[in-house]
């Protein structure tokens, strides 16, 4: 199946389309960890919301639909469903449905079942008794308690008819359910959530046994069907253009695009003088020595430093910093245009799949159902009148995904499992005025005794995060029986899954005592280390 399809948030139909599992989103929290499951059973597996109409459904021609777990009841005039039509079209083309929690109760109350109030609410983990050999539980597996994650009020009180139960919790309610004459099965527990000890494999059983599936999404077919998409949108003469951010995704994205295009793909990396300790040769060393990309390295430092002297709010430094990235972007392009004697008519961004998928938010969210596409803050936006085709080719892969594309292209290991850094860079490390003396050179040394120390302790794969931060207070120490009045240096390192929680990382003593004597003995500036000891929330990661 094609990944690219230029920019729209549905994914282009799939050819024959029959090897896909579709998961109608109702806003769960567990939503994309279903779809992520899933692939991990080498099947590919799509997102889009759970109230999309039927036109997009039959698009896509899945095998199998899974309805997601939500935070609504049924019985709200509010709430959402499947589009009209949905239940004729998957009987008549013997497409299985599973639903999961509100997905099953939706499916009881459409067929005309009854969903009532539960007696007994639901919630944490939970033990379920599999009573009758199914689709969905193996003969052993009769008679069996397991445990399982449950996340209910609601509960399914009358089945429609041709359905039986074949799960239920040890409190009584229904927890598994089927019609398998009509391709018809419900979970009224997270399968996909790892609490649920047997959910992978009732999943397994489900896709393979069941709807007959074949284990076919592998990432080396995922590179070359994706090379093959970019040689159908780009001519042999095209021109396509590409800003690095010295990141994992838009590397792994102009990797691939290169592979499929050679020397017409155009990169390039611009120094903002607010990267790290020796970033940029480090950087340009990568891609030129390790991946051969033809990459142009712009030193705009000073013009973004003179941009950013004395403006000390953060999002005004973030503001500045978008603009002359463009400004930058747009010169490049520009000189591009006068060497080629034609304007480059592509572009490339590593945008992933969790930034263009469809979701259902929870009511009161105040978030619509249309899907958001995050602002690509790396490169601050682009100018307006480039009139660039995006070439997209990371759209539908998750972030461990992309990790693993970049392995087959041969992207360094150590590049892959790089750390996250923001876009507008050290400028959100250094609190207030960047420019106000020694502040960058200061963080960029205590940065790089912190983690290169961390790196030493061979922590750096067990940490999502670390960095130091410069809070511009300076403090009274004593050092070699002189009184000093320098800086202090603040020291973040953090767990996390996305970025979007995080819990700060517990550091052994010793560790910490070697970091700050480092610091403090060889960063002339700083006369104090202090450690974040905040998680998000209620702190965000970076300090501005
Ligand atoms: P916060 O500070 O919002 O950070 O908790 C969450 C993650 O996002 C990164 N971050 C940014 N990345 N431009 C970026 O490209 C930004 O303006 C920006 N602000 C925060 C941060 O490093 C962390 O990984």
């Amino acid at each position: 199946m094609a990944l690219t399809n230029g920019g729209a948030a549905t994914p282009a139909p799939a050819s024959g389309g029959s090897n896909l599992v579709l998961i109608l989103d109702y806003g769960s929290q567990y939503t994309h960890l279903i779809t992520r499951r899933i692939r991990q059973l080498s099947v590919l597996s799509l997102c889009i919301s759970g109230t999309a109409p039927l036109s997009a459904i039959t698009a896509l021609s899945p095998k199998a639909v899974i309805l997601s777990g939500g935070p609504h009841s049924v019985h709200l005039p509010s709430a959402p469903s499947f589009p009209d039509g949905f239940l004729s079209y998957v009987q008549e083309n013997g497409v299985h449905v599973l639903g999961i929690c509100y997905g099953m109760q939706l499916l009881v109350q459409k067929l005309g079942g009854v969903v009532d109030v539960g007696e007994k609410q639901e919630y944490g983990k939970m033990e379920i008794e599999v009573q009758k050999e199914s689709a969905l539980y193996a003969a052993d597996e009769v008679g069996g308690h397991q445990t399982v994650w449950m996340s209910h009020g609601d509960e399914a009180v009358k089945l429609p008819p041709g359905f039986e139960v074949v799960a239920r919790s040890t409190q009584g309610a229904v927890a598994g359910i089927e019609d398998r004459k009509r391709h018809f099965y419900g979970l009224q527990y997270h399968p996909e959530v790892t609490h649920s000890t047997k959910g992978m494999e009732t999943l397994h059983r489900f896709l393979f046994d069941v709807c007959g599936l074949s284990a076919d999404w592998k990432m080396q077919d995922v590179l070359e069907e994706e090379i093959k998409t970019i040689h159908s949108m780009v001519g042999p003469n095209d021109h396509v253009i590409c800003a690095l951010s010295g990141g994992v995704d838009s590397t792994v994205a102009a990797t691939l695009v290169h592979k499929a295009i050679g020397d017409r793909l155009h990169c390039v990396f611009v120094d903002n003088g607010l990267l790290r300790y020796k970033e940029r040769e480090r950087v340009m060393s990568t891609f030129e020595s390790d991946l051969h990309l033809p990459v142009t390295c712009i030193d705009a430092s000073e013009q973004f430093l003179t941009a950013l002297k004395d403006k000390e709010d953060p999002e005004m430094k973030r503001k500045i910093i978008g603009r002359e990235f463009i400004a930058v972007f747009d010169d490049f392009a520009r000189n591009l245009e006068k060497q080629l004697g034609k304007r480059p008519e592509f572009l490339v961004q590593g945008t992933l799949y969790p930034d263009v998928i469809e979701s259902c938010p929870p009511p009161g969210s105040g978030r619509t159902h249309s899907h958001t596409i995050k602002s690509h803050h790396n490169v601050g936006g682009l100018p307006k009148d480039m009139k660039l085709k995006l070439i997209e080719p990371l759209k539908l892969l998750f972030k461990d995904e992309v990790r693993k594309l970049g392995s087959i292209l041969n992207v360094p290991e150590s590049f892959l499992k790089r750390h996250p850094f923001p876009g507008p860079g050290l400028a959100v490390r250094v609190i207030g005025d960047v420019t106000k003396g020694d502040a960058l050179d200061t963080l960029r040394q205590a940065d790089e005794i912190f983690v290169q120390a961390i790196k030493d302790a061979g922590l750096y794969d067990e940490i999502w995060q670390a960095f130091a931060v410069f809070p511009s207070v300076a403090s009274i120490g004593v050092q070699g029986d002189q009184r000093t009045h320098a800086y202090v240096v603040a020291l973040r390192a953090i767990t996390s899954e996305d970025g979007m929680t995080a819990d700060w990382y517990y550091f052994d003593h010793k560790f910490l005592i070697a970091v700050s004597n480092k610091i403090t003995n060889s960063v002339k500036a700083v006369n104090r280390v202090v450690l974040d000891i905040t998680s998000k929330p209620p702190a965000t990661v970076e300090w501005e």
